[in-house]
């Protein structure tokens, strides 16, 4: 990263700021895609699209910690990403590294708690490393939660739910009697999380690509063509305006 942006208390971008709290979402995920064709569109490699995508990272975390949302989900890396081409995987998984050298500070003085959802074991050990130092450096903040979803799969969560689940209840932790969704949402890495109350999905695709597929049963999908490395403030507060629009009856009339 050539220049550090600054993260909060960027005085210009403050002035415009305009939000009110009103019917803010409490939970917001967000599928970031379109890093690669922001790149290809510029005649650039497609990594370049994924360290811009990281500008938009810095942006949106602090304008959803403006607007108090509680949760903020970000998909970095999915399940079936390692299908891509190595150098190409590398350079993703050295960005949470990258992102926490420059913002830890700011995070932790601006009560930023971080957490990581997915499947750490397979990932480098120095991306698995820089991710626990800031759990631990965060675990007392108590502002915006930054779920970073980190080699997730919906359907692997899932499953390594349920294999645990089954150990509980074979080891007479757990009684098959007592199973019901609030149980079982417990053995998923989202323990104790509300579920997202709104999903954006930047770059075009209207599809859920594996992510939170037990937690979204009622969520607001928001899709726009707008590719990650493009997605501002604006965007931003635009999306939280079109949710409030939104009747949510979960069934009901
Ligand atoms: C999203 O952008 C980032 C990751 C999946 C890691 P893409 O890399 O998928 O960008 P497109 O969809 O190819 O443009
Ligand atoms: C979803 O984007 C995963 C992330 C944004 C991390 P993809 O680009 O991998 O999704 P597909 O392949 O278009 O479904
Ligand atoms: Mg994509």
């Amino acid at each position: 990263m050539a220049m550090k942006i600054p993260f909060f208390n960027q005085k210009k971008q403050e002035e415009s700021f305009h939000y009110s709290e009103e019917s803010t979402p409490e939970h917001i995920a967000i599928i970031m895609d379109g890093n690669g064709r922001w790149a290809q569109k510029r005649g650039k490699p497609r990594v370049a699209g994924h360290k811009e995508g990281l500008s938009a990272v810095v942006k949106i975390v602090k304008a959803a910690a403006k607007c108090k949302v509680k949760i903020l989900t970000l998909y970095t890396f999915s399940t079936e990403n390692w299908k891509r081409p190595k150098s190409e995987i590398d350079f993703i998984l050295r960005l949470p590294k990258e992102f926490l050298h420059f913002y830890l500070p700011d995070i932790i003085s601006n009560n930023v708690r971080i957490k990581a959802i997915g499947n750490m074991e397979e990932l480098p050990e120095n991306t698995r490393e820089a991710i626990q130092y800031a759990i631990d450096s965060t675990k007392d903040n108590d502002g915006l939660q930054l779920n970073i979803a980190l080699n997730y799969g919906s359907r692997q969560e899932i499953v390594i739910g349920m294999k645990e689940m089954f150990a509980d209840i074979r080891d007479s932790k757990l009684s098959l009697d007592k199973v019901d969704e609030q149980q079982f949402s417990g053995y998923l890495y989202t323990a104790g999380m509300t579920s997202p109350d709104l999903l954006i999905r930047t770059g075009g695709e209207k599809r859920l690509s594996n992510f939170l597929l037990w937690q979204m049963a009622y969520t607001e999908f928001l899709f726009t063509d707008v590719l990650w490395p493009d997605f501002s403030e604006k965007e931003f507060i635009h999306a939280l305006e079109e949710y409030r629009h939104r009747k949510r009856r979960y069934g009901g009339i």
